[in-house]
Order: C-alpha cells, then sequence, then structure tokens
C-alpha cells in the first residue's frame, strides 16, 4: 500500500532546510565579509608599520683608529660623513651636506691660498668650508655639521643625531 504524502509536513520539512541553507550562506557571506575586513587591517597595518627599516641608523662605525693614518680621512657615503685623522693626532667627522641647499661637499686636499691643509667644495653654487667646517665663501651662512666621536672597541663611531658647535667639541683625543 502507497502512502500518501502528508503535504503539511513535507512544506515544514522544507521550509526548515531552506532555513538552514539561507542561515548557513548567510554565515559563509559573515565569514567572507570578516576575512576581508580582517585582510584590510593587515594590509593598513603593513603599511603603517612595515618590515623594512627606512631610516638609516644614526650611530655607525666610520673605520677603525688603526686603518685611519694621520693625515688621512675616509668619507662614508650613506651617511654623508667625512672623518679625518689629523697630523696633530686627533679624529673628528664633519657632515658632507652642504649648509646652503644640502649638496654635497667635496674634499679638495690641495687648498687654496690662506687653506693649505685643504677645503671641502660645494659642487652645487661654490661654497666653501675649512678642514674643521667653518664657511670661508658662501652662499652657505652656516658652518658644516661637527658629530661627536667616540671609540668602541678600536672603532671611530659617529652618531649624526649628536652635532656640537664648536671645534674643540668635535676634537677626538685617543
Ligand atoms: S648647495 Fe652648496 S653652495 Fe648651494
Amino acid at each position: 500500500m502507497k502512502l500518501k504524502p502528508n503535504n503539511a509536513a513535507d512544506a515544514k520539512e522544507n521550509s526548515t532546510k531552506n532555513m538552514t541553507r539561507r542561515q548557513f550562506m548567510g554565515a559563509i557571506g559573515h565569514t567572507a565579509s570578516g576575512m576581508a575586513v580582517a585582510g584590510g587591517l593587515v594590509m593598513v597595518y603593513k603599511f603603517l608599520y612595515p618590515n623594512v627599516l627606512l631610516e638609516i641608523p644614526s650611530r655607525f662605525k666610520i673605520a677603525s683608529i688603526n686603518s685611519l693614518q694621520p693625515g688621512s680621512h675616509v668619507f662614508e657615503p650613506e651617511h654623508r660623513v667625512f672623518a679625518f685623522h689629523d697630523t696633530r693626532g686627533y679624529f673628528f667627522a664633519l657632515s658632507a651636506v652642504c649648509t646652503h641647499l644640502g649638496c654635497t661637499v667635496a674634499w679638495k686636499s690641495e687648498g687654496i691660498t690662506g687653506h693649505k691643509e685643504g677645503i671641502f667644495l660645494c659642487p652645487c653654487h661654490g661654497s666653501e668650508f675649512t678642514k674643521e667646517g667653518d664657511v670661508i665663501r658662501g652662499p652657505a651662512r652656516r658652518h658644516l655639521d661637527r658629530y661627536h666621536m667616540a671609540v668602541d672597541e678600536g672603532q671611530l663611531i659617529v652618531d649624526t643625531s649628536e652635532t656640537v658647535n664648536t671645534i674643540e667639541d668635535m676634537i677626538l683625543k685617543v
């Protein structure tokens, strides 16, 4: 004997299945939205706090004491810093950034009249500076930045965040 289908019961069962499917689809939609928002937040975080260190550290080793012989100098291009070992026996470090508009000055060891020890010459507008960074000729109006130097395990350390005003404060005697 064939049973007659109960239309009301089937309709209710279908309704329950439909609701469940609807709820399931809704849950998937909410999950996808949540993942999209989370992904967006991760992207924003990576943008604000990138893994790459964009700033170079201000404190760095420029040379070993033994490698910088009296009367010689070294130029560190990343920080644009010169370090000298003066023939009088002391060390000092200067910025190579021209105080006019920021070009990199060049060291001219042959010097000019009255500055036989050598000068810094700016290739952009011709400013000249003494070996200790004082202005000889403009348009620059301020001396080159002078840095405090230190020695750590035989290495000469420069910190570009520590500028000093006077030549005396710049000099490092070892
Ligand atoms: S940038 Fe050096 S003189 Fe102008």
